[in-house]
């Protein structure tokens, strides 16, 4: 929504191992940011646009961008709320079961990096253990410490890291969901991580997992936020040159298809639990260490958009009103890419009370609450937040009851 000029460089290595034998494989841009939605004024201003392009290490098959704007354009205020949903508080509150039950004793410290607004620390209430979320986004910090979670409102680098360890001792658990890959320094904040962590210490994070990305055609995941896109082995890389072990995988169903990694320092005799290895394996079956399967990544994207674009053209031809359902910031990757706009989409759904009222980036569709949606329904709904399908189909039974149907555009377009 501001004014000011994005800071950008593009670096020429790889974040994981230092390599700069980067391979591009598919190339989405220039794009605007997914997630500066514009105001009126906006509208009228020059809209800054950025290579969108993606990248595979020939070292280490790390997969990510090389076109990086600076964090604190992208994280000093966020319009992401993870409360959205019902889906992503649900699945927080079994990880946060799982670390009480598990992995830590009352009293132990528990620290969240990108805390967003709490809802995960506050799953920990009535457990006995201390808390702490990082947030760098004021305004989300602001509205976890509203809900009693204590937070410091500060990026994750050694020096905030530090500083927690001084004043409050070191965490037993370090949590990062849906974060790292939004990290440009790994080798910085795996550091922080390393200098917090007690000696027994475990660090979860979660990350979008690259075989669920390829497989089911996820490319509008792809914005400037998400500078890597993990696969088990590259993590492994990652973790170990800064003195941590991986431990354990375990696939998640959310956004997507996440991979949830523990890790503990490199000197802890824990053994790694066989899903490591099969996970590895898994990878080497795919040929992740090849450009093969990047390649026909690339192919599918291009068949899914001229899908998308006819599915939708024919709709228009015969007539039907198509509104979006969902302004994620991915779905502005995927009608950026794909040319959907205004003339497309009369307009855009969305709960998010920060989103309302504004346009999308790049394509100025203008975007309205939910009330707006069921007053003016459209015949067709473009689903762009797909990761909630379920949730979505479920709440909209009575759009459908009346022959509203849906697009759903990943990872074939078709229609429910
Ligand atoms: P996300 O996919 O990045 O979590 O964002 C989902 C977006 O979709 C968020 O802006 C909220 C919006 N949304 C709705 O408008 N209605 C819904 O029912 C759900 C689940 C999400
Ligand atoms: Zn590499």
């Amino acid at each position: 929504m501001s004014s000011k000029r994005a800071e950008y460089a593009k670096r020429n290595d790889c974040r994981v191992c230092g390599s700069d034998r980067l391979t591009r494989f598919l190339e989405l841009g220039p794009q605007p940011l997914a997630n500066a939605f514009l105001d009126e004024k906006g509208l009228k201003e020059d809209e800054e646009k950025f290579p969108l392009d993606l990248y595979v290490c020939d070292e280490c098959s790390h997969v990510q961008l090389l076109d990086v704007v600076s964090k604190e354009t992208l994280f000093s205020h966020y319009l992401y709320f993870s409360t959205v949903s019902t889906t992503i508080p649900a699945h927080f509150a079994s990880l946060a079961a799982e670390i009480a039950a598990r992995h830590t004793v009352r009293g132990d410290m528990v620290v969240e990096v990108g805390s967003n607004d709490g809802v995960l620390l506050s799953a920990f209430e009535g457990t006995g253990l201390r808390t702490l979320g990082v947030e760098p986004a004021s305004n989300v910090a602001k509205v976890a410490r509203q809900r009693g979670v204590a937070t410091m409102n500060r990026f994750f680098t050694p020096e905030t890291a530090a500083m927690i360890a001084r004043d409050l001792g070191k965490a037993k658990v370090i949590i990062g969901n849906n974060v790292i890959g939004h990290i440009d320094d790994l080798a910085g904040v795996m550091t922080a991580v390393k200098g917090l962590l007690t000696e027994d210490g475990v660090f979860i994070f979660e990350v979008p997992y690259l075989v669920d990305l390829l497989e089911k055609n996820e490319f509008d995941t792809v914005y400037h936020e998400h500078l890597s896109y993990f696969a088990v082995r590259p993590a492994q890389t990652m973790l170990e040159r800064s003195g941590l072990k991986l431990i354990d995988v375990k696939r998640q169903q959310v956004h997507g298809g996440t991979i949830r990694l523990y890790a503990t320092h490199i000197e802890s005799a824990t053994q790694p639990a066989p899903a490591v290895q099969e996970h590895v394996q898994l990878e080497e079956t795919l040929g992740l260490a090849t450009h093969a399967p990047y390649e026909a990544f690339a192919k599918r994207v291009q068949e899914l958009r001229d899908t998308l674009i006819k599915l939708i053209a024919d709709a228009k031809a015969n007539g039907k009103r198509i509104a979006g359902y969902g302004a994620p910031a991915k779905g502005n990757t995927l009608l950026n890419y794909c040319g959907i706009g205004a003339n497309d989409l009369d307009f855009i759904q969305d709960s998010t009370a920060a989103k309302q009222g504004l346009y999308t980036p790049g394509m100025h569709i203008p975007v309205v609450p939910p009330a707006d949606f069921q007053a003016n329904a459209p015949d067709i709904a473009l689903m762009l937040a797909w990761n909630y399908q379920e949730e979505i189909l479920g709440k909209e039974q009575a759009f459908r009851t009346n022959g509203g149907k849906f697009i759903v555009p990943i990872p074939m377009p078709r229609i429910v």
